[in-house]
């Protein structure tokens, strides 16, 4: 695809080269992001962060990764304190704040609201999660991390075996990843959910048509014995229609330090969107895995700086300016003594 001006919607836009250029681009953002360097290649240009649901990562990281990249950030969060609570269309926001921006993040409780934005906007639009649609972002920063953590063991992302564990229904990061491994070859998937939180069928079925390997099931201890990638994920309780119905599966599925040493083979990788629900009642992945070598959810978190940089940097079109723009850092950083 040409990534200039382009809005980022949906993971389905991107073919297997596309996502080769935007991990490249990313690896080459690696002294930036630790603070080697500097760059200013973004210099003069705005970022409008609108971010209509909770979010600390996404939001953080888009924020962080346009500042690595010399750029400013103006950012609203939440609907109070937008005239859409006076009635204002999408449509109209978007025209108005496109405005004052040159590329827009997003995130909104209702399927398909980024992309009618998107309609609306005079500048390339992002998608930071739609409701329980999409998050292409995540999926290409949790496809990053697998191919790290995968080379680290000789390799690669065809051939895959994941399991993807919890609230399969309504967890966009685990729809945008599954649609985003639709462009590689032989990945074994095991979807495991309450039958009522199952994956949506149309997924289901764009996965086996890639010809991939899918099994269902109810039972974590099985389903995780024989993965490279052990992918949990929070039962989504802003979801569903009351917080009670959100109990009814919270808890469902624990991993924790004795039951991966006791059913995961020992290079198994665990990942997780985050945030985990770390109350008593949830507690999908357990504090003690924290010194697990393979628990690589922080390395997710760091690695959508750099997924979401080199986005900017494509869209923007300054992918092969940011070394021109460069110099060293003159401050002392504890990333860069690590
Ligand atoms: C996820 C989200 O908001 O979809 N978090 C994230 O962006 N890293 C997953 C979640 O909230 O459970």
């Amino acid at each position: 695809m040409n990534f200039t001006g382009a809005h980022i919607l949906s993971i389905q836009q991107f073919d297997r080269g596309d996502i080769q250029r935007i991990f490249a681009v990313a690896d080459s953002m690696e002294p930036y992001a630790l603070r080697h360097k500097v760059t200013r290649v973004l210099e003069g240009a705005i970022l409008g962060n609108m971010f209509f649901e909770p979010s600390t990562r996404t939001r953080v990281s888009f924020g962080s990764a346009f500042n690595l990249l010399g750029g400013n950030v103006r950012e609203t969060t939440g609907f109070e304190s937008t005239s859409i609570t006076k009635g204002e269309s999408l449509f109209d926001t978007a025209r108005v704040l496109s405005g004052y921006s040159d590329v827009i993040c997003m995130r909104h409780p209702h399927s398909g609201s980024v992309a009618e934005f998107a309609e609306g906007s005079r500048v390339p639009v992002i998608n930071g999660g739609d409701g329980a649609n999409e998050h292409p972002t995540q999926a290409l920063l949790d496809l990053y991390t697998i191919r790290k953590e995968l080379h680290s063991q000789g390799r690669g992302i065809d051939g895959l075996r994941i399991a993807m564990i919890g609230d399969l229904k309504h967890g966009r990061t685990v729809h945008s990843l599954c649609k985003l491994l639709c462009v590689f070859d032989k990945i074994q998937l095991t979807l495991v959910s309450p039958k009522e939180l199952a994956m949506p069928d149309y997924i289901i079925e764009s996965l086996r048509e890639a010809g991939h390997q899918v099994t269902i099931t109810d039972q974590l201890t099985s389903s995780i014995s024989h993965v490279d990638i052990a992918y949990s994920t929070r039962i989504q309780e802003e979801r569903f229609a009351s917080k009670e119905e959100a109990d009814l599966y919270r808890g469902r599925f624990r991993l924790n330090q004795t039951i991966y040493t006791e059913f995961c083979e020992p290079n198994t990788v665990i990942m997780h969107p985050l945030p985990r629900d770390s109350r008593p009642e949830a507690n999908e992945l357990d504090n003690d895995l924290n010194a697990n070598p393979n628990l690589a959810i922080f390395r997710q978190t760091d690695n959508g700086v750099l997924v979401r940089m080199a986005l900017f940097a494509l869209v923007l079109d300054v992918a092969d300016q940011v070394d021109k723009y460069s110099r060293d850092v003159n401050w002392y950083n504890s990333l860069r003594s690590k």
